[in-house]
């Protein structure tokens, strides 16, 4: 087959990739001409493990084909995939801009004969069918079009193994042309296959992140009643994650959620409870808890640390990502500033992302010893894998003082006593030194 991604983000550049790479003919349009020519050169601008590997082998084999143009891609496709962003507005509400920007472009280009436009950009419920009225209204009278939607559940640092073995393919459409079509390009890809209806294709991606989110807060809102009553979190989770209908995974305390999905998709479906007159009581909690978990670890700092010299390991919104989108770091170190700290970073993929938000306000380390020297306070952010079994001794001889506030519980209390350190994680009791 013949495909087309519009947008090559995570999503768009991944799915688009492993497309490819089971023999159809991909293209990829962008808007970004620097962009265009750094893919067409095999650098997926993205960092996301072995996407570059995979890119350069299927340019190498001239099975993907990145440009700024609809002109060639679109008529020749089979099915065209929107994957472009939907960020939050203002008001929480998901903008929309870029998808009907797109979607016209699609129907304008659209030739002779049948195209599937299938959407992967998480939208509101509703918003495949106004697309579907959109791509009628300007596309030629001879183009046959059908439309359906098709959301991701990749995630990213997992994005290539997530695409070739999800836990389901969705398929939204009520063409059978459009199933049809879909069906046989998934032919390869794992998983349990649900066919529906547009709405319901729709709303499964929100609730998905929303349960996750869910999760996440739920945990976050033990660690609570831990803090308070010296339970310990990981004990409690444990133990309750061994009720099989409840399970422990996606149950990890620490400084909340963040990254492109989570947050955006529970502020978004907040929004449109909002306008569908629904109680967001509910959503409203999880968005409050993980808030709640960001200043948690933050009072924790600004109440412990003895002077304003500090570090911090991990920027990114989770491990093996570039990504700093809505990451609790972003939170946490803008809060910091404000009170006037001074702070030295060290990530293994995001300083680059960070610099583009906090330019020279911090010091940017290439070494996560080196950040640490003569801190008073170390801060973990981010749970790479990195971190797990450094060197705590040369850690500990760098700093000024033997003091961290973990926000990601990677140490076990117990060893970092040993070790001599004050350590504050998350939901557990505080070693003191
Ligand atoms: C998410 C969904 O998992 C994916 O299915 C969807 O398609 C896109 O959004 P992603 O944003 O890549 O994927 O990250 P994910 O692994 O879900 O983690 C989201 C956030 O939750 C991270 O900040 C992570 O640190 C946090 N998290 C996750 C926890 O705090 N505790 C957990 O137990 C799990």
């Amino acid at each position: 087959m013949t495909i087309t991604f519009i947008g090559h983000g995570y999503v768009g550049l991944v799915t688009a990739c492993v497309f490819a790479d089971f023999g159809n003919k991909v293209w990829v349009i962008g808007h970004t001409k620097e962009k265009i020519e750094r893919l067409k050169k095999g650098d997926p601008i993205i960092y996301e493990p072995g996407l570059k590997e995979l890119l350069q082998k299927n340019l190498k084999e001239n099975r993907i084909h990145f440009t700024l143009d609809y002109e060639n891609a679109i008529p020749e496709s089979d099915i065209v995939f929107i994957a472009v962003g939907t960020p939050s507005k203002k008001n929480g509400e998901a903008s929309l801009d870029s998808v009907f920007e797109v979607a016209e472009k699609i129907g304008k280009h659209l030739k002779k004969g049948t195209t599937v436009v299938s959407c992967k950009s998480t939208v509101p419920m509703g918003t495949n069918n106004k697309l579907k009225a959109l791509l009628f209204r300007v596309k030629p009278k001879n183009a046959e079009v059908f439309i359906a939607s098709c959301p991701e559940f990749l995630r990213e640092g997992n994005a290539i193994y997530d695409t070739l073995n999800p836990d389901r393919v969705i398929i939204g459409s009520d063409s059978k042309k459009a199933t049809d079509a879909l069906t046989e390009l998934h032919r390869p890809i794992n998983g349990k296959r649900v066919i529906t209806d547009l709405a319901s294709a729709e709303l499964i991606k929100y609730t998905s992140n929303a349960m996750l989110a869910t999760k996440i807060s739920f945990a976050n809102f033990i660690s609570f009643y831990c803090e308070k009553t010296g339970a310990d979190v990981e004990t409690v989770l444990n133990a309750v994650g061994l009720d099989k209908r409840i399970g422990r995974i996606f149950m990890d305390p620490g400084v909340g959620y963040g990254g492109s999905c989570l947050p955006k998709d529970v502020r978004a479906l907040i929004k449109m409870g909002h306008t569908l007159g629904i109680d967001t009581q509910f959503l409203d909690g999880v968005k409050s808890v993980n808030e709640q978990s960001r200043k948690n670890l933050l009072n924790k700092i600004l109440k412990h640390t003895r002077d304003k010299t500090i570090s911090i390991w991990g920027l990114t919104f989770k491990p093996n990502t570039d990504d700093i989108r809505d990451a609790p770091s972003v939170f946490v170190i803008q809060e910091l500033l404000k009170h006037g700290y001074t702070i030295s970073v060290y990530d293994l993929a995001g300083i680059a992302n960070m610099r583009k938000i906090f330019a020279d306000q911090l010091t940017y380390h290439v070494s996560p010893y080196e950040v640490v020297r003569n801190s008073s306070a170390l801060v973990i952010l981010t749970e790479w894998n990195d971190f797990k079994q450094i060197d705590l001794k040369k850690v500990k001889k760098l700093m000024r003082y033997p003091l961290i506030f973990d926000g990601r519980n990677i140490y076990e209390p117990k060893m970092m006593k040993e070790a001599g350190f004050s350590y504050f994680s998350v939901g557990r009791k505080p070693i003191l030194k």
